[in-house]
């Protein structure tokens, strides 16, 4: 299947393929995105962000440390990749690595212009250790391929937290706002050492986490929006394990699509 194939297929399977096929032309690159200028928030860095009531500043947590662990936010902001992964995979900082299989750190083009944040690894991904490797990782790969992106070429995906978390029944759970604060010093570093031109958060905790904002707000108030983290564009749009489920979001989620391809033409 040629990636034009596999674009069309996306956008057959969220629901806009018939617009496309309308003219009984074929596709042969991603469409002109919309253009929604009115949406774009330009924020100088000094700025008040675009939703200053809903920002929310979880505390560093006090967590207990099992075992060793090089667990310090200003050395990690200054490692290298190599340091960054090796302190990663012995990471104890919080509680999540007592169940893990392996953490998961993230893939890709560690050059790569986009960056795609999700929000922790389940079951699949804690036991291969690489991100989205599940249901809702096919459909990401979908998305990347709607972009003209794949894994690994000027694309990288990594997660809020590092390891799995899990509920008492040992079925898969959102981190919690702590064990995300806790982590986010090894997310934050991926990104100073990728420095990718846009961000696209994935569902509602990798955007509360990286837009420091109220555990109540909802994904749909931040969607059509460019937001902005540490200077660099972000745009939100739903999670694709929740896509799988929700039908009708799937025509919204490639709205975001276009809105991140615009963001990143500008
Ligand atoms: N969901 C996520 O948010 N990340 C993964 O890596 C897998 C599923």
């Amino acid at each position: 299947m040629t990636n034009d194939q596999r674009r069309s297929a996306y956008l057959e399977e969220i629901g806009i393929g018939p617009v496309w096929k309308r003219r009984s032309v074929q596709i042969e690159a991603v469409p002109e995105p919309k253009p929604r200028p009115e949406h774009i928030v330009e924020q100088p860095v000094a700025a008040p962000a675009p939703h200053d009531d809903l920002l929310f500043e979880p505390a560093m947590p006090e967590m207990e440390t099992h075992g060793s662990s090089n667990y310090d936010p200003a050395v990690i902001a200054r490692m290298d990749w190599a340091t960054l992964k090796e302190t990663v995979s012995g990471c104890t900082k919080c509680d999540l690595c007592r169940n893990r299989t392996h953490t998961v750190f993230g893939v890709g083009d560690e050059k790569a212009k986009w960056l795609f944040v999700g929000e922790g690894p389940g079951r699949n991904e804690d036991l291969r250790g690489e991100p989205f490797v599940g249901q809702a990782g096919k459909l990401l790969d979908n998305m990347l391929l709607a972009l003209g992106l794949k894994r690994g070429d000027n694309a990288y995906i990594a997660n809020i937290v590092k390891c799995r978390p899990t509920d008492a029944a040992g079925k898969d759970r959102p981190p919690t706002a702590e064990e995300s604060a806790a982590c986010i010093p090894y997310l934050q570093r991926q990104i100073s050492l990728i420095q990718p031109s846009i961000i696209v958060a994935l569902g509602k905790t990798a955007a509360l986490s990286l837009l420091n904002l109220r555990p109540d707000t909802p994904v749909s108030k931040l969607r059509g929006t460019v937001h902005t983290y540490a200077d660099l564009p972000l745009v939100v749009t739903y999670h694709p394990a929740y896509l799988l489920r929700s039908l009708t979001d799937k025509k919204k989620a490639w709205d975001d699509l276009c809105l991140a391809m615009a963001t990143y033409g500008r």
